[in-house]
């Protein structure tokens, strides 16, 4: 079947294929040949990132296994999720639960919803509990799935920002979580000031702090980002990781930043055309923030049929940032 491909030199393409791997299409099988690998992937991923070499080629079509549900579930740790409404879960969870990584199967009860976003699973198979150990990129996430936001396709976002992170930064992570930016980011020797109003989240991350071997560089603090963060403002990036609600707090991370600082902003974009998605939110940045420069702009995932979640990295306009005092870089937590 001829299908669009990614063509990548295949000492490479072991990154690439981690990175783009939502996009790649799991009915085609994936090509080789003596330099280069072929992946097959969805036409999303030149919203995505355009800069890949693109091909168009045949592919065979993956045999059918009957033993693995070809459903788009999603595993925490121990625990797999099905989607909300599927018809026929404990079939699929009696195979799930042969795989010997899976010891829980739950399908979605509801959607993500309230202030923690958090939703409701219902039981399907397994061991009863929502509790489990993820990894991810290096790092280990204890968390109850019912009581804290965490989704595991964010793992490529989330490396992306890391890399973008220098040691030793000073790093505020607004809507923390169970702490898959924060933790990360420790581990890099930033300062880093990771705040979540939902105190089960902050339950975890304490206990994830110390399950990375993590030291006093990390501060976390329970409550609204709105209103704990005042005494902070020389960040060199700050994360902010709500999409649905993150204009409300936009203000208060230009007043945290430092001047040439990093801000992630998440959001949501509904799609007229490509680039209407970025030029509305850039709009209404600015009317907060002032002048910006962007340094990047990007599709995280598509959240629903045209829906997307999108980031925009920008700093701030120097004349606003200039007086930042860099002195309390030294006495900032
Ligand atoms: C979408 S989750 C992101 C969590 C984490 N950054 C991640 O990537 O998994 C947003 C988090 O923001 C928290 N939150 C919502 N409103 C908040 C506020 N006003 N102040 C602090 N945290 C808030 C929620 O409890 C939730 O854990």
């Amino acid at each position: 079947m001829r299908s669009l491909a990614v063509k990548v030199n295949k000492k490479r393409a072991e990154i690439l294929r981690r990175e783009i791997k939502e996009f790649i299409r799991e009915d085609l099988t994936i090509l080789k040949d003596d330099f280069y690998i072929y992946f097959p992937v969805q036409h999303s991923i030149m919203d995505y990132k355009n800069s890949l070499t693109f091909v168009k080629m045949d592919f065979k079509e993956q045999e059918k296994r009957s033993d693995i549900p070809r459903i788009p579930y999603d595993i925490v740790g121990d625990i797999a999720i099905l989607p909300l409404g599927l018809e026929d879960a404990e079939r699929v969870a009696e195979v799930l639960l042969k795989r010997k990584n899976i010891r829980v199967v739950l399908r979605k009860a509801s959607s993500v919803e309230g202030i923690f976003r958090t939703r409701e699973y219902e039981y399907i198979a397994g061991e009863k509990r929502t509790e489990t150990i993820h990894k991810e990129n290096g790092c280990l996430y204890k968390l109850d799935i019912e009581k804290a936001y965490f989704n595991p396709r964010l793992s490529t976002e989330r490396r992306r920002v890391i890399e973008k992170i220098n040691n030793n930064d000073f790093v505020i992570d607004m809507f923390a979580g169970v702490g898959p930016f924060s933790i990360p980011a420790a581990k890099k020797n930033c300062t880093v000031v990771a705040v979540d109003c939902n105190r089960y989240a902050i339950k975890y991350l304490i206990e994830n702090k110390k399950l990375n071997n993590i030291g006093s560089n990390l501060n976390i603090i329970v409550g609204d980002s709105g209103s704990v963060l005042s005494k902070y403002n020389v960040a060199d990036h700050i994360i902010m990781n709500l999409p649905f609600n993150t204009y409300n707090f936009l203000e208060k991370a230009t007043n945290l930043i430092k001047k040439d600082g990093i801000v992630y902003f998440y959001t949501f974009g509904k799609e007229n055309n490509k680039e209407d998605l970025f030029k509305e939110h850039i709009k209404k940045i600015e009317e907060i923030a002032g002048d910006i420069f962007i340094h990047n702009k990007r599709i995280v995932r598509s959240y629903s049929p045209h829906c997307y979640h999108l980031c925009i990295e920008f700093s701030i306009s120097n004349e606003k940032t200039k007086n930042r005092d860099e002195s309390k870089v030294n006495n900032k937590i």
